[in-house]
């Protein structure tokens, strides 16, 4: 997508090389694993040269990598950010950001619909050092801004939420955040930099995990925060105390997959487009929550600031709880998991995958209902999905 002009980012060539200076040990095509804690300093002026900042370099591996930095750079110019931070989590990630952020006594704002485990940090963590958060609906923004308050510091979305698909109108969000003096955090995880670049509308912050769609393969865990550099050197410093880094093997393992990232998200827009059209014209689906169908409540806005959809469909079956478990079990190809983003496709029932502490009443307050389904589609072929889905949706 390219916006005022913009030079258009997250390419299949930058996926390729960004990042990469290609002078490695050995004249090693790939970037090598540097898989090392230290680094050694030849004698006692090049420890005096680093302590006094007059040679930049690593000294342990707590604060930094070379296999982790290529990583970092080739995620800072996909997203189009000044700079990347890799961390050991998407979560490590959230709470490192809002640990350096927050201060007690402060205040953030943040949408109900985000990952559970990001509103719990909310909730149980935050809380206990004595900052207080406000959930407001996703999409009520006179909520939003009415929830800001003297103390507030932060606001925090997702975009596209989780699992409801729920898409900010990231200039509105702005606005209202550059009017209160308050920074904007979007985690981006199911948009990614091919689909939507948040810092292009003046987000100050944005977060990815990439155990999702960047690392692509099911295979690591890895989370990113990108943005202008000052900030981002911020949070830095709390990575280094609080130690979620990312260790040399998975950001290898994150740079092999970031090579193939654009392709293979453009696949899954593309197959998952067709399957949310499949599904919504089916007479055992109930509703279909995707941002490209136009029945979408934020299709309108989604057009504007998205280039693809996403490769998640979430879908209301018109049944209950049984026949929801018949056509689970009834699938095929998707294999029953929690995570999403990876070639494998994989489908999952979030009332008893990712809610299941919390009672049926207090699950159905925020839409969560007994035949809930998240599909998050891999790279297989549409046919073979639509036709896996057609044989499920017979039996329930
Ligand atoms: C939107 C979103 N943000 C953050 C996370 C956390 O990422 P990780 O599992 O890499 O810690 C997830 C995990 O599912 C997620 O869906």
């Amino acid at each position: 997508m390219k916006k005022n002009g913009q030079k258009e980012v997250c390419s299949n060539t930058q996926a390729v090389h960004a990042g990469e200076t290609g002078a490695y040990w050995g004249n090693s095509l790939t970037v090598p694993i540097a898989q090392t804690s230290t680094y050694v300093f030849e004698d006692s002026d090049a420890v005096h040269r680093f302590v006094t900042g007059e040679e930049v370099r690593i000294d342990y591996g707590r604060y930094g990598n070379p296999t982790q930095h290529v990583a970092e750079q080739k995620l800072a110019e996909l997203e189009g950010a000044e700079a990347a931070l890799l961390f050991a989590s998407g979560m490590s990630a959230v709470t490192t950001t809002l640990f350096a952020m927050l201060s007690t006594g402060q205040h953030a704002v943040i949408m109900d619909d985000c990952y559970r485990k990001t509103t719990q940090f909310c909730k149980m963590v935050l809380r206990k050092f004595g900052i207080e958060t406000t959930f407001v609906p996703a999409g009520d923004y006179e909520a939003l801004e009415g929830a800001i308050g003297e103390k507030t510091r932060v606001l925090i979305s997702e975009s596209p939420t989780n699992p409801h698909l729920n898409v900010m109108d990231l200039e509105r969000v702005v606005e209202i955040a550059r009017a209160h003096r308050v920074k904007v955090i979007i985690d981006s995880t199911f948009a990614t930099p091919f689909n939507q670049r948040p810092l292009e509308f003046g987000v100050d912050l944005v977060i990815q995990s990439c155990t999702k769609y960047l690392g692509g393969h099911n295979d690591l865990i890895a989370g990113a925060v990108l943005g202008a550099a000052p900030i981002v050197g911020a949070i830095k410093d709390y990575r280094g105390i609080l130690g979620g880094v990312v260790d040399p093997h998975c950001a290898y393992l994150l740079i092999r997959g970031l090579k193939t990232f654009p392709l293979r998200m453009a696949r899954q827009n593309e197959i998952t487009f067709a399957m949310a059209q499949f599904l919504e014209a089916h007479p055992r689906v109930r509703r279909v929550y995707y941002p490209g169908l136009e029945s979408h409540p934020h299709h309108r806005i989604a057009k504007t600031q998205m280039r693809g959809f996403g490769g998640v469909v979430s879908f209301d079956l018109d049944t209950d709880l049984e026949g929801t478990m018949r056509f689970l079990d009834g699938l095929q190809i998707p294999v029953i998991g929690a995570s999403l983003g990876g070639v494998e496709s994989i489908v999952s029932h979030p009332a008893s995958i990712s809610y299941y502490e919390l009672s049926r009443e207090d699950r159905l307050e925020i839409g969560i209902k007994d035949e809930l389904i998240r599909y998050a589609v891999g790279i297989e072929d549409a046919e073979d999905l639509i036709g896996d889905l057609s044989q499920a949706l017979d039996r329930i």
